[in-house]
């Protein structure tokens, strides 16, 4: 029977996990590691956000545990869920154990409770869908319905059923995501039915929101530049209205934080500025409009207005163009 080990995790990871052992055993319900802490435990990455199914009442059992820990918890009773803000800033993801049923594509789910493989299969990737008991009885024993394990150690994004990305056309940005951020590759049907999906226009299929809650997520990554030009081949930029815009400068652009903006010591929010980077091709109504849209936060607005400003003024753009900005600059002193 594999196991994972979780003494590579940092202290105050372990110990929100043994808390969650101590929960589960005393209320007799079993408990899973699931999603990105298992993939990354296994391949050997750090991980900080933690995800637990709960087979059994999963809002019951995440109100014992911010009894135990503190915090504060969003509940979304019908999808039994329940996101955990811990006091020490880590983050508790509950999950019922459960299946979900898509009444046309891109729709939220109907739900229905149910067993932990019912829930590793209505997951986005087989690399995603890996648990991890948390009971003491067999702690760290995997389960591995989909053949994940597999799939990590072949460097593959595996999704679960050919229909996944018309259900959920975020996927398509997740996998993109996936593939770039660990170098692997999309497994022969993935990539078909990744391209027929984008054939099929799914994104129209979901909100501008949803889009840019998971959009913005590259935007996070080390290195977002070729998984940003990936998707704008798959016409996953639409709403950037990329499609006359030179790659390379799109490049410069979103590296540009490195250069361009480590100037500006008040400006480190890399997520922020390289948005502003993509947004720096749209005229003044478009952005706004793209700001509502995305239900952007007024702080966030502000930012990248400030952004925008700067990178116009001074005409950093032809800048950009001209390679002046090729190379990292020393910083500005006082
Ligand atoms: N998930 C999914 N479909 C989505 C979003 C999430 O199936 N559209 C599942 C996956 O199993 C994923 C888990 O929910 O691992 C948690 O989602 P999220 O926090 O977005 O992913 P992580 O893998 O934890 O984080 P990251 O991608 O940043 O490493």
């Amino acid at each position: 029977m594999e196991k994972i080990r979780f003494d590579k995790l940092p202290q105050d990871v372990r110990s929100v996990l043994q808390q969650i052992t101590l929960a589960a055993d005393g209320k007799g319900v079993s408990v899973w590691l699931v999603g990105g802490m298992v993939r990354d435990l296994l391949l050997g990455r750090s991980s900080f956000d933690i995800d637990i199914v709960v087979e059994g009442d999963g809002v019951a059992f995440a109100g014992l545990l911010t009894k135990r820990l503190g915090g504060e918890s969003l509940i979304h009773r019908r999808f039994g869920t329940v996101a955990i803000d811990l006091p020490n800033g880590l983050k508790v993801d509950v999950v019922t154990a459960r299946r979900e049923l898509y009444a046309h594509p891109g729709a939220l789910p109907d739900v229905i409770f149910a067993q932990l493989s019912d829930d590793l299969f209505r997951r986005d990737f087989t690399i995603n869908a890996v648990a991890a008991s948390l009971n003491a009885v067999d702690l760290g024993v995997i389960r591995d319905d989909f053949d994940g394990v597999a799939d990590l150690k072949k460097g593959l994004v595996r999704i679960m059923h050919y229909r996944s990305f018309v259900d959920d056309p975020t996927r398509i940005i997740r996998a993109v995501r996936y593939k770039k951020r660990f170098g692997f590759k999309l497994e022969a049907r993935t990539l078909s039915a990744l391209k027929t999906a984008c054939h099929e226009d799914v994104f129209m299929t979901i909100t501008p929101v949803r889009y840019f809650n998971e959009f913005k997520r590259i935007l996070d990554e080390d290195d977002p530049s070729s998984a940003l030009r990936r998707l704008r081949v798959l016409d996953g930029l639409r709403y950037f209205s990329f499609g006359q815009v030179e790659e390379r400068l799109l490049d410069k652009i979103v590296r540009s934080q490195a250069t361009v903006f480590s100037y500006q010591e008040s400006w480190s929010d890399v997520r922020l500025l390289r948005l502003a980077g993509l947004l720096c091709f749209l005229d003044k109504p478009r952005v706004d409009q793209l700001m509502v849209l995305f239900n952007m936060p007024k702080s966030d607005k502000q930012k990248i207005l400030e952004f925008l400003h700067f990178l116009r003024v001074p005409d950093m753009l032809g800048r950009l163009k001209t390679r002046e900005f090729a190379t990292s600059p020393k910083r500005r002193t006082a």
